[in-house]
């Protein structure tokens, strides 16, 4: 068994990702999810929120991060989670369980569930990007 740190956007960030890692028995942390609208983002973003990766994508304590992704487009979501992989994220975490208003009216989380056509494409595109990263 493996116990996660629960990714919780405005809570859990570096700094709490850090104390909580260093009290022990959590074995992997995600980020708060990364919103992907139509554009890739820069590895300055991506080490804003998640300077972990400046570390081998670990926290202070060595405990592993996931990078986790909100959106979507299929093609612009694949071409962030490459490069959130190059920056040294060993798993792509996409978020299709946000239930808040604000994110699913801007068509991203939960509301996706209803588009599994959709949810396919993602999933396809990410990991066709991803793959060739680890091989
Ligand atoms: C304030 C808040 C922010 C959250 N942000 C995220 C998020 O960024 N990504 C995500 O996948 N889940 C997010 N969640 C969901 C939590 O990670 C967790 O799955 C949810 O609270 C259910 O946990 P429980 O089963 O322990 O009650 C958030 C939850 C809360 C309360």
């Amino acid at each position: 068994m493996q116990i996660a740190l629960a990714p919780m956007e405005g809570l859990v960030d570096n700094i709490l990702r850090d104390v909580l890692t260093r009290v022990g028995g959590i074995d992997w942390c995600v980020t708060e999810f990364i919103r992907v609208n139509d554009r890739l983002l820069t590895p300055a973003y991506f080490h804003k929120l998640a300077p972990e990766l400046l570390h081998g994508a670990h926290t202070a304590a060595g405990v592993p991060l996931r990078v986790q992704l909100l959106g979507s487009d299929p093609v612009c979501l694949a071409e962030n989670a490459a490069l959130a992989c190059e920056l040294g994220s060993q798993v792509i975490d996409l978020n299709f369980g946000c239930p808040a208003k604000t994110v699913n009216k801007s068509r991203g989380g939960a509301v996706l569930l209803k588009e599994p056509e959709l949810l396919n494409q993602i999933v396809e595109h990410v990991r066709r990007a991803c793959l060739p990263i680890f091989r």
